[in-house]
């Protein structure tokens, strides 16, 4: 074991904020990270044990108790779960005589859930070992418990359960771009760091990650900023539950990203760049980092890339399974390896990010846009999409449609004209920014996706008219109680609140009052919370309760549900309970609660 983490932590130079590659190389070499392990990890890295193992707790694909040999995550995405997941785990469970989330004794498989695995629209998807395998059936599922159960190795298995699909149906500019590897590296190099600066800002070009924060005034105020050195950092953690774009773009336009954070290099003057991949898409990094091989051959990456002098690289990180390392600070926190809690801001990542130098974080997709504006300039982003939202949207899309996958469009694009083209059957719903968001019934459906109308990360999630909108709502308020970093208390109370009280209503013993609980809950964590998880956990929850009103009334406890205040009821009530007071007076026996007409509402129990 000690020879092991020896070598391992030497191939990182010892350095101790590669922590989370380190404790992942370990685990993938020892099973698990046992605490002798943790122990003579902090050894050789010079840090506390509390610290490596305060990293190896937070993120959930590291496991500080024994796994299986055979590591099976279901995707719990509420996609997932509408074509049968969670069945399928209980088929694959019961061929194995197991329980999920536990391990089987002789130690050969452990079965359990993940959050997202970014394969809506292919599911339901499985991660075994961190390979991903799309459109499980009954019959994969049982074949996959006899391979288990002959412990035939992963290489083994039938090679098409492997196959992840693009799902590509609607191209514009950004997956129509055929540009050489270089060019646009090229073309900003001749601009000079000052006209690209202009041409990114004329382009009006804001960031496709979720917040649409202007991608020049992030370049200016890095730029700017005073370091040793400056970073370009791409976040492709895509946890949003429904989203999958970034995936297809790492997949498909990866030499793109790879311009365009050279791009980014050179109008903020950083010689180093960083991608943040999801730990779910590490099946990408083989291919990905052979990519970076091939590039560095080629002469896009390394000496005098961006210039004489000013050389560019770009190395890979993997997350480790943690929703939260998407929020930009969380994610350098990572970087650093760190447990990925978002950090106290200002000062912003701009200033005082990685290593706490200048860093600018930008999505997959802002990047390789910026990568196009520096070949055509920013008059053409311009004369795409609205006045206020220039270019084009990469939008995932799945659930209750013909033909899920990847479709872009120029901004200004109406939810109707997705559905359309997604070949959507009555659709009752979308979620427009996945469960962080705002969830559109058919009224809305006229709207337009850009930033002045519906703005969005990517996920359009659609359900139809038989779907039950409470199980959605339950879904995804179980989602942010599993993912809250649990830093600040009204994030990690109100979503662990919610969560229970959702499955109160689930078994039939929920009141009004939990409905209003809830309501409670949405107002205080906005605002309050420490960071846009918080913020965002409950905006789908209260665009459903105001929407879809009676999906959660009708698991109302059935002696306290009343779906309305009955005035006539309780007026009538009222005067029978008048007449018995009357009665009860004449008796000699006048009790006061006899005569309390408020008991006569709807009356609920916490
Ligand atoms: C909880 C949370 C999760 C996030 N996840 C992502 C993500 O997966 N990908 C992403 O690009 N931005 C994500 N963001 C937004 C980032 O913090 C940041 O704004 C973004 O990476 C900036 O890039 P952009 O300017 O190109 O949009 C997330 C934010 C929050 C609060
Ligand atoms: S809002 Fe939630 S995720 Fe964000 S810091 Fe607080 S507990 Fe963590």
């Amino acid at each position: 074991m000690l020879a092991t983490i020896q070598r391992i932590v030497d191939n990182h130079g010892r350095n101790a904020t590669r922590l989370v590659q380190i404790l992942r190389e370990v685990q993938d070499a020892l099973g698990w990270l046992a605490p002798d392990t943790l122990t003579a990890l902090a050894t050789a890295l010079g840090l506390t044990h509390a610290q490596v193992e305060s990293t190896a707790g937070f993120y959930h694909f590291f496991h500080t108790r024994p796994q299986g040999d055979y590591r099976v995550l279901f995707s719990d995405n509420i996609t997932d779960r509408m074509l049968g997941s969670a069945d399928l785990m209980q088929a694959l469970c019961k061929d194995l005589w197991l329980e999920p989330g536990h391990v089987s004794e002789d130690g050969l498989v452990s079965v359990g859930t993940t959050s997202c695995t970014g394969l809506c629209d292919q599911g339901p998807a499985v991660l075994v070992n961190y390979r991903a395998l799309a459109h499980m059936t009954p019959s994969t599922i049982r074949q996959m418990a006899q391979l288990i159960r002959a412990r035939v190795p992963l290489d083994q298995w039938p090679a098409d359960w492997f196959v992840v699909q693009d799902n590509i149906r609607r191209r514009d500019i950004v997956l129509n771009a055929e540009l050489a590897p270089g060019a646009p590296l090229a073309a900003a190099r001749e601009r000079g760091a000052d006209a690209l600066l202009n041409e990114i800002e004329h382009a009006g070009l804001r960031g496709r990650g979720g917040a649409g924060f202007s991608t020049a005034t992030k370049w200016r105020a890095c730029r700017a900023a005073p370091g040793s050195t400056h970073y370009v950092v791409c976040n492709a953690d895509e946890g949003e539950p429904g989203t999958f774009k970034d995936r297809v773009l790492l997949t498909t336009r990866f030499d793109l990203l790879l311009d365009g954070m050279g791009v980014a290099a050179l109008a903020v003057g950083a010689s180093h760049g960083l991608i943040y991949l999801r730990g779910e898409y590490r099946y990408l990094l083989p291919q990905l980092e052979a990519q970076l091989v091939q590039r560095r051959q080629q002469g896009l990456l390394g000496a005098d890339v961006l210039g004489p002098g000013c050389s560019f690289d770009v190395e890979i990180h993997l997350g480790a399974g943690a929703y939260i390392c998407g929020e930009e600070s969380a994610l350098i926190e990572s970087l650093e390896g760190k447990p990925g809690r978002p950090r106290i801001r200002p000062p912003f990542p701009v200033t005082h990010g990685y290593l706490g130098q200048p860093t600018t974080v930008n999505n997959v997709e802002t990047l390789i846009v910026a990568a196009l504006v520096a070949v055509h300039g920013g008059a053409w982003l311009r004369a795409i999409g609205t006045p206020v939202s220039s270019g084009t949207k990469v939008l995932s899309v799945s659930g209750d449609v013909a033909r899920p996958g990847i479709y872009e469009y120029p901004f200004g694009v109406r939810i109707a004209e997705v559905l359309a083209d997604a070949g959507a059957v009555q659709p009752l719903m979308v979620t427009t920014a996945g469960a962080a968001g705002s969830c559109l019934a058919a009224d809305a459906f006229g709207r337009r996706i850009a930033f002045e109308d519906v703005p969005t990360g990517g996920s359009i999630m659609v359900f139809n008219d038989s779907r039950d909108v409470f199980d959605v709502a339950r879904n995804f308020v179980h989602f942010f109680a599993h993912e809250s970093c649990g830093f600040c208390t009204p994030c990690r109370v109100g979503t662990a609140v919610n969560a229970r009280l959702m499955d109160k209503l689930a078994t039939d013993h929920g009141s009004p009052y939990d409905l209003d609980e809830m309501e409670r809950m949405h107002q205080l964590m906005q605002g309050a919370s420490h960071c846009g998880l918080g913020n965002t956990a409950t905006l789908a929850l209260r665009d459903l309760l105001h929407t879809f009103r009676p999906a959660f009334e009708r698991r109302l406890h059935a002696q306290s549900y009343e779906p309305a205040f009955d005035l006539d009821a309780a007026l009538s009530q009222a005067r029978r309970m008048t007449r018995r007071d009357d009665a009860d007076a004449h008796l000699g026996d006048n009790h006061s609660s006899h005569t309390a007409a408020p008991a006569t509402l709807p009356e609920s129990q916490p």
